[in-house]
C-alpha cells in the first residue's frame, strides 16, 4: 500500500442530535429530525464530489437501550425516511444499502429497505450506506459464527481462515475499508462502528452538532486528509 489520497470511503458518526435540541431549547426528538434533514444534504454533497462509498452512523445496536419513546421517535423518523427523502436519492444515480441486525426492525421498515436496496441496486452513482442497528463486535461476531459453521461442514479448513474470508463475511464485503472517519459532536470515540474495517482510516473529530455539520465542513475535511501522511505501519 503506498500513502494514498484518493477518498472513496468517508464514514460518519452522526452525533449531537440531542445536544442540538437542547441548546434551543427543543425536545430531542426535534434534533432527530434535522438530522435527518441533513443526511440528504451531505450525501447530495459526497455524491457531487465523487466520493464512492459514504457510510452514516444512525442508529447503533446499543441505542436499542434508550428510554422507549425515544426510540419510537427514532423508528417513526425512519419509517418516513425511508419512503421520502431516500426514495428521492433514487434520482441522484444514489446506489442505497443498509447495515446492520434487521431481525430488530419491524418488518415494514425491513421490507422498504428491501426495496430501496433492489430499487437503486443499478445506480452508478455513489453507494450511501445506512448503519442502522448496527454494532461492529455484532457484525464481526456473526462473521466468526459462519466461518466456524464453514470449518465443522469441512467446507473451509481452519488455516484457511484469513483476512480476506473474514472480510467477506462482514456486512461491508462489497466495500472498501473507510478512508476517513468523521465523528461529529466533540466526542472522540468509536462508540462500536466499523472496528475491523477502520483499522487504517484517518479519523477527524469535529465540534461541529450533526444538525449544524455542512458540505463546507466535509470539504474541508477531504482538505485536511490530503495533508494527512497514510503510513500503514510502513516508514
Ligand atoms: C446521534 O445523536 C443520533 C443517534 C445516536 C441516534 P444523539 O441522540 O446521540 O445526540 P446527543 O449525543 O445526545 O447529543
Ligand atoms: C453513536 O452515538 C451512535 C450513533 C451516532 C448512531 P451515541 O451517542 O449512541 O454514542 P455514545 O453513547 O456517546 O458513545
Ligand atoms: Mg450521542
Amino acid at each position: 500500500m503506498t500513502d494514498n489520497h484518493n477518498v472513496e470511503h468517508i464514514a460518519i458518526i452522526m452525533d449531537g442530535n440531542g445536544r442540538w435540541a437542547k441548546k434551543q431549547g427543543l425536545p430531542r426528538s426535534m434534533g432527530h429530525k434535522k438530522g435527518a434533514e441533513i443526511v440528504k444534504e451531505i450525501a447530495k454533497a459526497a455524491n457531487e464530489k465523487g466520493v464512492k462509498f459514504l457510510t452514516l452512523y444512525a442508529f447503533s445496536t446499543e441505542n436499542w437501550g434508550r428510554p422507549k419513546d425515544e426510540v419510537d421517535t427514532l423508528m417513526s423518523l425512519l419509517r418516513q425516511y425511508l419512503k421520502t427523502d431516500l426514495s428521492e436519492l433514487k434520482k441522484n444515480n444514489i446506489r442505497i444499502r443498509f447495515i446492520g441486525e434487521r431481525n430488530m426492525l419491524d418488518a415494514d421498515i425491513v421490507q422498504n429497505m428491501h426495496r430501496l436496496e433492489r430499487e437503486t441496486q443499478d445506480n452508478t452513482g455513489m453507494c450511501l450506506c445506512l448503519a442502522i442497528s448496527y454494532g461492529a463486535r455484532q457484525e464481526i461476531l456473526q462473521a466468526a459464527q459462519k466461518l466456524a459453521a464453514l470449518v465443522k461442514n469441512g467446507d473451509l479448513s481452519e488455516s484457511d481462515v484469513d483476512i480476506q474470508n473474514f472480510s467477506a463475511m462482514l456486512y461491508t464485503h462489497e466495500m472498501p475499508d473507510p478512508d476517513i472517519v468523521i465523528r461529529t459532536s466533540g466526542e472522540q470515540r468509536i462508540s462500536n462502528f466499523l472496528l475491523w474495517q477502520a483499522a487504517y482510516a484517518e479519523f477527524f473529530f469535529t465540534k461541529t452538532l450533526w444538525p449544524d455539520f455542512s458540505a463546507q465542513e466535509l470539504d474541508d475535511i477531504i482538505e485536511q486528509f490530503k495533508s494527512r501522511e497514510r503510513r500503514y505501519g510502513k516508514i
